[in-house]
């Protein structure tokens, strides 16, 4: 088979009785600073923006907040979030728990400028310009045109073919060991919100051949994911409702589970906030919910994978990854109880919570 026929092949569906990945995939990804986001911006980008914009040289000789180097700085706040997030994850800098960030000798020897062994200038990351969200300033004209042009690609529209694909391929490796974690094993029906794809739905339908299943999404996108049922034979198996989110109250069934994976991290505390108190409206009495996220390590510096995720968030809109606590507060005050946090898959986590029989 040639690189060509293989590079349109489309993958193997799982089977029931599927084994998950024994690898995490963030962890590959990470390796490679590739996060299969669309409009996905390189390590070495990331790198090179911190140089350009001098937050490596406003280190050279203190420590500071997010807050600080935007102040210091032509970024943002979310621009200094999002590459001191990623410098502290590749070991550039050291996160102390009172958020001060400060450079390491690695970045001392090669990305300060004072340095003889200065390699920042020899970068030379080609892509995508920085996001524009990162900039205090305006882009100039062609940036601006450039990243305009980009936002009209279908690849961006939610719920497009090519978008549902990219979901499903990025995530169903995590959402098949959620699903091995045996959590769901009591559900007798379950909604999964802004399901996508079904790389949720799919191996849960595999594994609990009785549960009853509702994926929504907006309807484009369960239009598209439609063929992903059929080709693992669960078209009447996983029922497919178009709902948005943001209609309240939702028009679901009550149910007696909830999946909500990789949804949270696209918004701001408010909206999430507002998601989770809705969810825990339609769920029935003693029902539980799972929120599937990517999720920050406790030191809040890692792992890579969600430092490049959690940039590429603050790049593209109000959303962000979140600390297991973050989201453990977010169930907590939506009214849910007995709040627990499961590891799925590298830096996935179910953040799991009951709400009161
Ligand atoms: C990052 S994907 C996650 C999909 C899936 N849960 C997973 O983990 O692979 C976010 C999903 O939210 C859906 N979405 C975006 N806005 C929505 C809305 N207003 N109502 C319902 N779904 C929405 C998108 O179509 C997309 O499928």
């Amino acid at each position: 088979m040639t690189v060509a026929t293989l590079t349109k092949t489309r993958r193997t569906p799982l089977k029931a009785g599927f084994a998950p990945p024994e690898h995490d995939l963030g962890f590959v990804l990470g390796a490679i600073g590739n996060k299969l986001f669309v409009r996905d911006r390189s390590l070495a980008q990331h790198v090179a923006w911190s140089v350009q914009h001098g937050v490596l040289e406003f280190l050279d000789d203190r420590s500071a907040t997010m807050e600080e180097v935007a102040a210091n700085t032509p970024l943002t706040e979310a621009g200094a979030d999002s590459l001191l997030s990623v410098l502290a994850a590749i070991g550039f800098l050291v996160r102390a728990a009172d958020g001060r960030y400060s450079l390491t000798t690695v970045a001392r020897d090669f990305f300060l400028p004072r340095s003889p062994y200065f390699v920042g200038d020899q970068l030379d990351p080609s892509g995508l310009p920085i996001p524009g969200p990162y900039l205090r300033r305006r882009a100039d004209f062609l940036t601006r045109a450039k990243l305009r042009l980009l936002t009209l690609h279908p690849s961006i529209r939610y719920g497009s073919k090519v978008r549902i694909e990219n979901q499903h391929a990025r995530n169903l490796g995590a959402c098949a060991a959620a699903v091995r974690t045996g959590e769901f094993a009591g559900v007798h029906f379950l909604i999964d919100v802004a399901g996508g794809s079904g790389a949720f739905a799919i191996p849960l339908a595999l594994e609990y051949p009785s549960m009853r299943i509702i994926l929504t999404d907006l309807p484009r996108a369960t239009k598209n994911a439609r063929p992903l049922l059929v080709e693992h034979g669960l078209q009447d198996r996983v029922e497919l409702l178009a709902c948005d989110a943001f209609e309240y109250p939702w028009k679901i069934p009550a149910c007696d589970g909830m999946f909500i994976g990789n949804f949270l991290h696209g918004f701001d505390d408010a909206v999430c906030d507002r998601i989770c108190r809705e969810s825990f409206e339609r769920l029935s009495s003693g029902g539980t919910v799972w929120v599937h996220e990517m999720i920050w390590n406790e030191s809040r510096d890692g792992p890579l994978i969600t430092a490049l995720w959690h940039a590429a968030m603050r790049g593209g809109g109000p959303g962000r990854q979140r600390t297991a606590q973050q989201l453990s507060k977010l169930l907590r005050d939506a009214g849910f109880r007995d709040i627990r946090t499961i590891p799925t898959s590298g830096a996935f986590a179910l953040i799991r919570g009951s709400k009161p029989g």
